[in-house]
């Protein structure tokens, strides 16, 4: 089987070892401007690996997108959701009916792409490895045993079952189906984890220029009692939904087989989060993707729904304080996810029922 990763940053090249490991033929996809990563990778001829996966690895990379649609009908997407939209620029120059795109992780992705020509589209919560990036090589710092993903399936469009099958052959970890994209979506727990991280050790982060480890000694018990606020709002979003999601704790534990009891133990602990260092400044993915697409897509979903959704936009108001962005209007609101136009019960029945029940 041959796949193309569209994204060369960590998590793009983490899967392409691990597939590359498991006997898959890998091309990785970097975009024209975004090639720090891919030109290392160039200049050394070769990939290391450390951590949680080692070894040499030569990974065969492209910024031609043609190559990559023609390398494989398996397109997975590894960019911030934030750069999803340049990559679906990209990608509307080709006909992709026979192609599948599975969006790592997916922000309801296929929502954004609804004019795309294309086969079928599969979305995750996060990415299977927790990993950075430098001119050394690539770090793991953890690999998941299981990630959530569902399909998206616009009404009337028949979806060959054996599909399911493909994409669990694919992944070298065990899949979580669920019952829709917007079940993944609310489970993508950085939403509750990087914002108020950020936002609540910000002095620090500027102070220090992120000297000292964002989880280990960030999350402590007052970060961890407003995390519990924003992800009850969650929980009650899933409720509106009809979906019983599980706490980000309990995710968290069930994505990496721990069994950790709240926040803060996890922060101490769990060693693919316990030695992950602060980032240097606040101009950083862990506010600029998870604000824009996870916290706006719920609090708008939230608002549309009736769900008293004020821990989350107070850390949404806050954040556009602190940056002077307008996430509000520039994050997947329901205008940006085309679904403003539905009633309550329209966006309820628009994720109802999207994946064949025996899954
Ligand atoms: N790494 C992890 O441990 C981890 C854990 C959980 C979830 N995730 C999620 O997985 C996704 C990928 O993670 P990552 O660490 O690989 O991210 P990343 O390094 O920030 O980005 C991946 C690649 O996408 C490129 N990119 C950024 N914006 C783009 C745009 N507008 N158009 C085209 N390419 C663009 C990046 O280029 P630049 O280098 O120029 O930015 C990089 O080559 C993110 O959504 C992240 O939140 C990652």
């Amino acid at each position: 089987m041959s796949v193309s990763i569209i994204g060369a940053g960590p998590a793009g090249f983490a899967l392409a070892v691990d597939l590359q490991h498991h006997g898959k033929d890998v091309l990785v996809y970097a975009h024209p401007t975004h090639q720090r990563h891919a030109n290392s990778i160039k200049d050394n001829g070769r990939l290391e690996a450390r951590g949680a996966m080692e070894g040499f690895a030569h990974i065969e990379v492209t910024s031609d997108m043609r190559k990559a649609v023609e390398f494989s009908r398996i397109l997975i997407l590894t960019v911030p959701s934030t750069g999803q939209e340049t990559v679906l620029h990209e990608l509307k120059q080709f006909s992709l009916r026979r192609h599948t795109i599975i969006a790592i992780p997916g922000n309801l992705f296929s929502l954004v792409a609804a004019d795309l020509d294309v086969g079928c589209i599969f979305e995750t919560n996060l990415s299977p490895y927790s990993c950075r990036m430098d001119e050394n090589g690539l770090t793991v710092l953890g690999r998941k045993s299981l990630i959530f993903i569902a399909p998206f399936l616009p009404r009337g469009r028949p979806l060959n079952s054996s599909i399911f099958a493909t994409v669990q052959d694919l992944f070298p970890m065990q899949l979580r189906w669920c019952s829709s994209i917007v079940e993944v979506c609310l489970s993508n727990v950085n939403g509750v984890f990087h914002p108020l991280m950020m936002l609540m050790n910000a002095g620090r982060i500027e102070s220090t220029a992120g000297d000292f480890l964002l989880y280990r000694d960030g999350l402590t018990r007052s970060v961890g009692n407003a995390m519990l606020a924003v992800d009850r709002v969650r929980i009650k979003i899933g409720e509106a939904f009809g979906l019983q999601l599980k706490s980000a704790v309990e995710i968290s534990n069930e994505c990496y087989g721990q069994s950790f009891g709240d926040f803060v133990d996890l922060a101490r602990n769990s060693p693919p989060h316990n030695k992950l260092k602060a980032p240097p400044g606040l101009d950083n993915r862990n506010i600029s993707e998870d604000v824009p697409d996870l916290l706006v897509c719920w609090c708008s979903l939230a608002e549309k729904l009736g769900v008293d959704a004020a821990p989350i936009k107070a850390v949404i108001v806050l954040v556009e304080m602190v940056t002077g962005v307008d996430y509000c209007e520039t994050g997947r609101n329901l205008r940006r996810l085309n679904l403003d136009s539905l009633s309550r019960d329209e966006l309820i029945a628009t994720f109802k029922g999207m994946i064949p029940s025996r899954l």
